[in-house]
């Protein structure tokens, strides 16, 4: 299977993924990043790997649907079955969601339907909860909403702070997004 993977920064999970590859851990086909973000690291991460990247800067387009007909372009091109979000900070639009119904997953530090949208992990701080974790689950319309395929827990101690959280929650992401998307390679077939 071939997968693009949307990035916006600093892609510690696209690279994850990359390693995973390497290792023979993950039987997929990386074959495109993705990335809103002209100078992200993830950028310099996918020419260290020799994989092909699409950057556009938004500003410089009409509208969504305007950006995401060239980003259907290049995944057509790249024959493209499955698409994993990675700390891409937009939400999809029809343009995308219409052709890969289905085919769209997500990565998101809480678990859903608990602290959606941005700074999830400080979020859950704040909410003085004790137990957090990551989600993996189906993009659709809406702000962290689709249909959940995993969810791992994390635990917060007495000592964390955004930080150390932040740490134990990426150190879970990084195993836990190749190991789901094999599987959903694996029921895909
Ligand atoms: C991750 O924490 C992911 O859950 C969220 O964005 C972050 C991306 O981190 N959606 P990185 O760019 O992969 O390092």
């Amino acid at each position: 299977k071939k997968i693009a993977v949307f990035a916006s920064g600093n892609g510690s999970n696209f690279q994850s993924i990359v390693d995973y590859i390497k290792e023979g851990k993950l039987k997929a086909h990386l074959a495109l990043l993705v990335c809103d973000k002209p100078g992200a690291k993830v950028i310099e991460r996918a020419k260290n790997a020799q994989i092909p990247s699409f950057v556009f800067n938004p500003k410089s387009y009409e509208s969504k649907e305007h950006f995401e007909k060239d980003i259907l372009q290049q995944l057509i091109e790249y024959e493209i079955d499955l698409i994993v979000l990675a700390g891409y900070m937009r939400l999809i639009g029809p343009t995308l969601l219409q052709p890969y119904q289905g085919k769209i997953m997500n990565i998101h530090p809480s678990l859903l339907p608990s602290f959606p949208g941005k700074n999830a992990i400080e979020q859950a701080l704040e909410a003085g909860v004790k137990i957090t974790g990551v989600t993996i689950h189906y993009v659709d319309e809406g702000m962290d909403t689709g249909p959940i395929i995993a969810q791992r827990a994390v635990e917060i101690s007495e000592v964390d702070n955004a930080e150390t959280l932040a740490q134990k929650i990426h150190q879970v992401e990084h195993t836990f997004y190749p190991e789901i998307i094999q599987q959903w390679i694996n029921e895909n077939k």
